[in-house]
């Protein structure tokens, strides 16, 4: 399919882009409160939009920096030009550029580059999930006792996430539970098999398209967290795991949203 090949040649433009500003060690400015922006994510986006538009001037693109476009296309790209800007705000090597194209509602390519690592996760629907252009496969981990997980906190409102009650309950129960700084790279990392599984509340349509069709093409679930098929444009949170957990991990949650905690928070 060309709109794979296409995305993936946009994909590596703009990531070399990125990575160029990465070692200029540009300053960041703050959108609202918290938010951090930068020429980067700002170029990044005017690259891969151009780009896009020359090659598919029918499709409709939503890009999180607000230079897309409608359309009445069944065509639709999903576009986060830097995932993981605080990360490269600071130089925090953790970011790519994700982009995921849907048809008529139902996810078709995904790409999401890294740049930093020369990593290249693509997937088209039906044909399997790739990292450069090998296979790739979740991982077989049966237990979440043996699991290594990821989440992540937005950096709007951070401060009233309750995700740290899920944090703190998957963290006693697994190996570990990482914070990356970019939700793109934790799901092609799921894909990888490198993760186990990862949630996240609050996720936008550009930092979750690319990465849930990486999933499922690599043998994976993905559902929100209380077991409801994901909607990247509705669901209110995500967990994408490698299937055989998938169970384990959505009765664990049940527990939190019901106010259950199954490891106390320690006192001060
Ligand atoms: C953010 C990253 C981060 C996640 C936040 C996202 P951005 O995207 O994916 O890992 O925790 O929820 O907003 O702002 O760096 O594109
Ligand atoms: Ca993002
Ligand atoms: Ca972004």
């Amino acid at each position: 399919m060309h709109f794979l090949e296409t995305a993936v040649e946009i994909a590596r433009e703009s990531g070399a882009l990125v990575a160029n500003y990465h070692q200029r060690h540009i300053p960041f400015e703050t959108k609202g409160e918290f938010d951090l922006v930068t020429e980067a994510d700002r170029a990044s986006e005017r690259l891969i939009v151009e780009r896009l538009r020359s090659h598919f001037p029918a499709h409709a693109i939503v890009a999180e920096e607000g230079g897309g476009h409608e359309s009445a296309s069944e065509y639709r790209w999903f576009i986060d030009p830097l995932d993981g800007t605080t990360n490269f705000a600071h130089s925090f090597p953790m970011f790519c550029i994700s982009m995921g194209l849907e048809r008529a509602g139902e996810l078709v390519a995904g790409v999401v580059y890294d740049p930093i690592r020369g990593e290249l996760f693509t997937a088209e629907r039906g044909a399997g999930a790739f990292l450069n252009h090998h296979r790739i496969h979740v991982s077989g981990t049966p237990r979440v006792s043996d699991s290594l997980a990821s989440t992540g906190f937005p950096s709007r409102k951070r401060h009233h996430n309750i995700n740290i009650h899920f944090y703190y309950q998957l963290a006693m129960a697994s190996h570990g539970v990482r914070r990356t700084g970019s939700a793109a790279l934790d799901l092609a990392f799921v894909a990888a098999g490198r993760l186990d599984f990862f949630w996240e509340f609050g996720l936008k349509p550009w930092d979750m398209a690319a990465g849930v069709l990486l999933v499922a093409e690599a043998g994976g679930r993905v559902t929100d967290m209380k077991g409801t098929p994901l909607s990247v444009t509705a669901s209110d949170h995500l967990l994408a795991d490698n299937a055989t957990l998938h169970k384990e991990i959505l009765a664990a949650f049940g527990d939190i949203f019901r106010g259950t905690l199954r490891v106390p928070l320690p006192a001060i």
